[in-house]
């Protein structure tokens, strides 16, 4: 009412309450100590991230002092600039108690609200555009809970209990947006950052994460401290941490990194995993090789896997695609390499636009069959067999199921395979090469994408793609002409 609204508007303005009535019937009131910020406005979720902030790098220092269940502890320096004025921060955390927040070495109060799933502060001064400013978390406890948009599992910080001969677990499995359940982010993968991850576990673990392995250090009671380099900006659920019982296995690195530079080859094994499971790996160097010649260079310093064990999907978490013993085959290794590329080096502007990551992937699946003297036609024959059996839609997602459907993996790729029969496939070697450096520094969107293949192509490619990105039915299968 009235009433409400000119409390309200009081809060707002910090304006004193000016009326004939007497002065001591007017309640006095403290002003807001949060100013609360706006989300980044996603279209599929909507309170994620916060507008105009910009994280540049995260640096962890993660504790797990019993690996197998879901306690984390540690500090997590994020190094933030913005793109507009922030009188306020508020970053995504559903995780473990937050201890401590410092701005610039300063404590500061903050708010932890984990039902927005919201970690919230006012730094002392407003945080400007060309301002850096550093930010400490420090935290301990349970991890936070986030259910997966469409599979019966957690997404997120994973606990494998001990089982058998084999010792408890953890590694991360964040698409989307799992890793706000245990650490203060910009949950969006239009904010992607650097990492350094320094992780602490018990002794006869070893921990491995995205990017570069830096040190390897002695820890009390024989546990050990593991520092990796992601060097490269990554999406937030891009990022792999793991702590297992692991026999790394190193291979030669491969000349196939910007500029031919050499990409650090290291896969991780759980022990006591069945031997067969190590086959597909053997394949990393060769699949690199096809996907490089197509995708231009690898993206990345160091690639290989690292196997899990519980039955998830794969994903491909940088440097380093989390493989589940159950998935380890060369068609899914294919496809996680090739979301280096696309989804990990290039990032979504909006999670609506997930079609651009797994119609890419999907398609890299065809591009491998091939140079290993497979029929392509009959690869697609196949994918239009599958789309036609399934309901579709635009490729642009409108809800939270639609993210990883038939839709985003299937039609995208046959959206690709329509561009590539207008032109020959020199041409459309380049079209993808190019797509990869073009937008290589902002969020990719499907405008992007057919304004990038009407310049780059023509009419003709552009008409093809528009159909099957914007056609409510599946267009006909795409042939040469
Ligand atoms: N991006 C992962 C992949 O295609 C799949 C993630 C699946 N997640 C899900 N909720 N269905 O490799
Ligand atoms: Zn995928």
């Amino acid at each position: 009412g009235t009433v409400g609204a000119l409390l309200v508007f009081a809060l707002l303005t910090g304006a004193q309450a000016r009326t004939g009535a007497p002065q001591t019937a007017v309640p006095t009131l403290p002003p807001p100590t949060i100013i609360t910020a706006q989300p980044i406005g996603d279209t599929i979720y909507p309170a994620l991230g916060q507008a105009g902030l910009d994280v540049l790098n995260y640096d962890l220092d993660l504790f797990v002092d019993r690996p197998g269940t879901s306690e984390l502890r540690g500090t997590a320096v994020l190094t933030l600039t913005a793109t507009q004025p922030l009188p306020a921060l508020s970053l995504d955390f559903l995780g473990p108690q937050v201890l401590e927040v410092l701005w610039n070495g300063l404590s500061v109060p903050y708010r932890q609200d984990q039902m927005a799933g919201k970690l919230t502060f006012n730094p002392p001064q407003p945080l400007l555009p060309g301002m850096r400013a550093e930010v400490t978390v420090r935290f301990a406890g349970r991890v936070g809970v986030r259910p997966d948009p469409d599979l019966p599992l957690d997404v997120g910080w994973q606990a494998v209990p001990a089982q058998g001969e084999r010792v408890g677990a953890n590694f991360t499995l964040s698409e989307p947006d799992g890793t706000r359940t245990f650490l203060p982010v910009n949950d969006h993968p239009s904010d992607p950052a650097t990492f350094t991850t320094r992780v602490t576990v018990p002794a006869g673990y070893t921990a491995a994460a995205s990017g570069m392995q830096q040190s390897e250090v002695a820890a009390p009671n024989g546990g050990r401290t593991f520092t990796f380099v992601q060097a490269e900006p990554i999406p937030t659920y891009a990022l792999a941490i793991h702590v297992n019982r692991f026999e790394r296995l190193d291979s030669p690195a491969i000349p196939v990194g910007v500029g031919g530079a050499a990409v650090i080859r290291r896969d991780y094994f759980p022990v006591g995993i069945p031997v067969e499971t190590r086959d597909a790996y053997a394949s990393t160097n060769e699949i690199l090789g096809v996907l490089s010649d197509w995708f231009g260079p690898f993206p990345f310093s160091a690639y290989g896997s690292a196997i899990v064990t519980p039955r998830i999907p794969a994903l491909e978490t940088a440097t380093l695609s989390t493989m589940p013993v159950t998935s380890s085959s060369v068609c899914v290794l294919v496809h996680e390499t090739a979301h280096q590329w696309f989804g990990d080096r290039l990032t979504l502007a909006d999670w609506s636009e997930v079609w651009l990551n797994e119609g890419f992937a999907t398609y890299a699946e065809l591009l491998w069959a091939q140079s290993q003297g497979e029929n392509g036609d009959e690869v697609v024959r196949g994918w239009y067999a599958r789309a036609s059996r399934t309901a579709t839609r635009p490729l642009i997602a409108t809800t939270e199921r639609q993210l990883f459907d038939t839709t985003a993996y299937i039609r995208g790729a046959l959206a690709l395979h329509a561009v590539r029969v207008t032109v020959n496939d020199a041409a459309f070697k380049t079209y993808l090469r190019g797509w990869v450096v073009e937008v290589a520094d902002r969020p990719v969107t499907t405008a992007d994408l057919l304004a990038y293949t009407r310049t780059r192509l023509g009419e003709r490619a552009w008409a093809a793609l528009r159909l099957w990105a914007e056609s409510p039915a599946l267009p006909p299968l795409p042939a040469k002409p």
